[in-house]
């Protein structure tokens, strides 16, 4: 199938400035289609084929963008909002014009690996509620996680509003008791960031200081994603969570290189386990294609 678009399409699609800027940029020569100086801005071309230029620099085509971010608290996970900052607006202008928007929300407050695209077939694969696509996470938790909670999420808690969780499983990292120093690296960093952030809950960590309660560092892997899922299902056992990252879904991890705010393009191999993933899943659920 041949797929043509207009040439000034094209590039207002890809960042490379308003119709009428490029117009401008056409009159002045800038722009070569397979070498030569192009003077119909409107001029049809197929963007995978044909070779653009612009002041003698090529033009690389693309239509999809799929970036993994480690989300820092204090944005939301919406493409725009009338109060805060969203993830989006971490992206630079090229990226942001290609409309990418978050695959399912962290809330404000929770950190760590968001997926952004443009690809809403893919999008709505992984967080189709059929699927069950597994979301980890590790928390900073009040109180002593054990077996107990293990076993529970196992079997399905029932949240607050009397829905009963699908199998959860929890690992607990590490228990630090009352004025106890974590030995885990990872929960020892979770509590500094605590104390150095203002948009997370520093004054519930003080007070569960206070409190002289044990904190424990989890990790919790779910197959669903109802609204802040984690925490209700601590609140289900009597336990608060103070901190929480999301660390992976699906086949996707957080990519450990990437601080708070961070962002990279996926890797080819990255984009590639998300397709077969999807694949998969509707093979699972019968779908041919
Ligand atoms: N569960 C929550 O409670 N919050 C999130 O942001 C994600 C999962």
């Amino acid at each position: 199938m041949k797929k043509s678009i207009r040439l000034d399409k094209m590039l207002g699609n890809l960042g490379y400035g308003t119709r009428s800027e490029i117009k401008q940029l056409v009159r002045l020569g800038k722009v070569t289609v397979n070498g030569s100086a192009v003077k119909d801005p409107g001029m049809k071309l197929d963007p995978h084929l044909d070779r653009v230029a612009l002041d003698g620099e090529p033009v690389a085509y693309r239509e999809e963008v799929y970036v993994m971010m480690h989300k820092p608290a204090g944005l939301v996970s919406a493409t725009e909002d009338r109060r805060d900052r969203t993830v989006v607006d971490l992206l630079p202008d090229e990226l942001g014009v290609l409309s990418p928007f978050p695959v399912g929300r962290l809330d404000k407050d929770t950190e760590g690996l968001l997926l952004l695209t443009n690809d809403g077939k893919l999008a709505h694969e992984l967080l189709a509620p059929r699927r069950h696509v597994p979301k980890t996470y590790r928390a900073l938790v009040e109180g002593e996680a054990g077996e107990e909670d293990a076993a529970a999420f196992r079997a399905g808690v029932a949240l607050d509003d009397g829905y009963v969780t699908l199998p959860a499983h929890l690992r607990v990292l590490h228990v630090a008791k009352p004025g106890e120093a974590p030995a885990d690296r990872e929960m020892a960093e979770a509590i500094e960031r605590m104390r150095a952030t203002p948009a997370l809950r520093r004054d519930e960590l003080e007070r569960a200081q206070r409190d002289r309660s044990p904190l424990s560092w989890i990790e919790l892997t779910i197959h669903e994603g109802k609204y802040h899922q984690v925490k209700r299902m601590f609140a289900a056992v009597g336990k608060r969570v103070l901190y929480l990252r999301r660390v992976a879904m699906g086949p996707l991890e957080l990519d450990p290189a990437l601080g708070p705010g961070e962002w990279r393009e996926l890797t080819e191999a990255e984009i590639e386990a998300l397709r077969n993933y999807r694949k998969e899943k509707r093979a699972a659920d019968g779908f041919v294609g």
